[in-house]
């Protein structure tokens, strides 16, 4: 009887061929399986020649579930939604209590939890685990968040502790919780990436538009930037983007990229959950927005021909440009810790309403490498929660609200400059308001309450005694009316 592999993956499309080629590289001969068989036979041939990989591939559902060694483990990287039911029903057909499923997609969390539960009834264990760092990462080394059974965890931690990125503080991996939190994990991990991605994209234009930097000179400013307390995968690529020449035409390839942002859902998603659990996230929601707005490219087309009349500025503000670089970068810097501040905030409040006892400080370590999001910084975000694992928000750390604090009057400057010059850069300027509200004692909500009251008889507290109260504003006011 032929040898039976150590684990299975089904879908091979490029995340799943990566992360079996990797998980064969570390040493477990892995079955690989994919409904379009041409899929498996790429898969197997690439296996031969990245270095022989024990990599064995099959067309058959069943004849794939049964070459994986009891208890099986088969890893699913299929598009999320109703396509990981069928390929579930598919498998499950053929696997045997105490086999385990792990969806590796960037899946809706509940859909997790149902699928956990669905599992249970059929003696199967099941965890819903976020891949993140894309093709790259998949092969060599991602970041890895599963969640759900802890007992499937187990039957799989020595597998994927040697395949995620390994960082000087250990594999970027760690069991997350019960449940779909795993998923809602890596929904958040992207919702700061758009954050991040949207923060990166307005320095672009502000040293574009305002400064006038060319592609070279953006180049040089973002690989200067990558050396300190920005560095991170998405400044690194960002400098990479800026060198590259367009092979269809003159110039450089990013001027002829049309503007116009896509997204597949999870960024909506951590903006949806972000208002259904009260938690303010408006860097993050500023990047969803600034995505819808993209979306509009003939609309704004016609729209910049209306207001051209108009003098908005539009980047016609003289500077120097080596200050301005230094006063993008510590701008972009804050905003950031804002948005990771949003993000960690809104994990914690779904940690509290689901009972799953979630780790910020562990979260930050395993996204230290594989990851999109993977920065030097998160190392400064572990280590706040080492600090004070109850931290309020990462801006209480005393740490970064020295930053904080270092950094604003450059922030202000660029948002200031970016609003004179008619330059939008929501994702800093929403930054910059989260910051202006929280460090605030007093906002003016007083007057949204009397508002509430006065058309609603909403009641409103007092500051300076106990109780709810509710006063006549109208007949008050009508008395009293100059
Ligand atoms: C990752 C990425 C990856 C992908 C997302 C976001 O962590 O490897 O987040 O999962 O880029 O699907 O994609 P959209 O921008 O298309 O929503």
């Amino acid at each position: 009887m032929a040898e039976l592999s150590r684990i299975g993956l089904a879908g091979l499309a490029v995340m799943g061929q990566n992360l079996a080629l990797n998980i064969a590289e570390k040493g477990f001969p892995i079955s690989v399986y994919n409904r379009s068989p041409e899929k498996v036979d790429e898969t197997v041939e690439r296996a031969k020649l990245e270095g022989n990989l024990p990599v064995k591939g099959f067309h058959d559902a069943k004849e794939f579930v049964h070459s994986i060694q009891k208890p099986r483990v088969i890893i699913l990287l299929i598009k999320a939604g109703p396509p990981v039911d069928k390929s579930i029903e598919t498998l499950a057909a053929h696997m045997e209590e105490g086999d385990c499923i792990v969806d590796g997609g960037n899946e809706w969390y509940e859909n997790t939890e149902r699928r956990q539960e669905e599992a249970k009834k059929r003696g199967l264990l099941y965890l819903g685990m976020g891949v993140s760092g894309g093709e790259e990462g998949a092969r060599n080394g991602p970041s890895l968040m599963p969640g759900g059974s802890y007992e499937a965890y187990k039957y799989i931690e020595d597998i994927i502790l040697k395949v995620a990125a390994q960082v000087d503080s250990g594999p970027c991996v760690t069991y997350i919780g019960k449940g779909g939190s795993g998923n809602f994990v890596k929904m958040v991990h992207n919702g700061i990436e758009y954050g991040d991605m949207q923060l990166i994209a307005e320095a672009y234009d502000v040293l574009k538009s305002v400064g006038k930097l060319t592609n070279q000179e953006l180049q040089e400013a973002f690989s200067s930037w990558n050396k300190g307390e920005l560095c991170s995968f998405l400044i690194e690529i960002t400098a990479d983007i800026f060198g590259v020449q367009d092979d269809k035409g003159d110039g450089c390839l990013v001027d002829k990229v049309l503007d116009k942002t896509g997204m597949k859902g999870t960024g909506k998603w951590t903006v949806q959950q972000a208002a259904e659990l009260s938690v303010a996230a408006p860097t993050i929601a500023s990047s969803l927005d600034s995505r819808f707005l993209s979306g509009l490219k003939e609309e704004r087309m016609e729209a910049s021909k209306v207001f051209k009349s108009v003098d908005l500025g539009d980047g016609n503000v003289e500077v120097a440009k080596q200050t301005l670089i230094d006063d993008v970068r510590k701008a972009l810097y804050a905003s950031k810790i804002c948005s990771y501040a949003q993000g960690m905030n809104l994990i914690r409040a779904k940690s509290a309403e689901k009972g799953w006892d979630l780790k910020l400080g562990e979260l930050a370590r395993i996204w230290k490498g594989g990851c999109i999001i993977r920065a030097v910084f998160l190392d400064r975000i572990k280590k706040a929660y080492d600090r004070n694992p109850h931290l309020a928000s990462l801006l209480m750390d005393p740490e970064f609200a020295q930053e904080m604090i270092e950094r604003q009057s450059a922030w202000r400057r660029v948002v200031t400059l970016a609003i004179n010059a008619g330059i939008s850069t929501p994702g800093m300027s929403a930054s910059l308001a989260y910051f202006d509200s929280y460090r605030r004692d007093r906002l003016p909500a007083n007057l949204v309450q009397a508002q509430r009251d006065y058309f609603g008889a909403h009641t409103y507290e007092r500051i300076d005694m106990p109780g709810w109260f509710h006063t006549e504003w109208f007949k008050i006011a009508k008395q009293t009316k100059i």
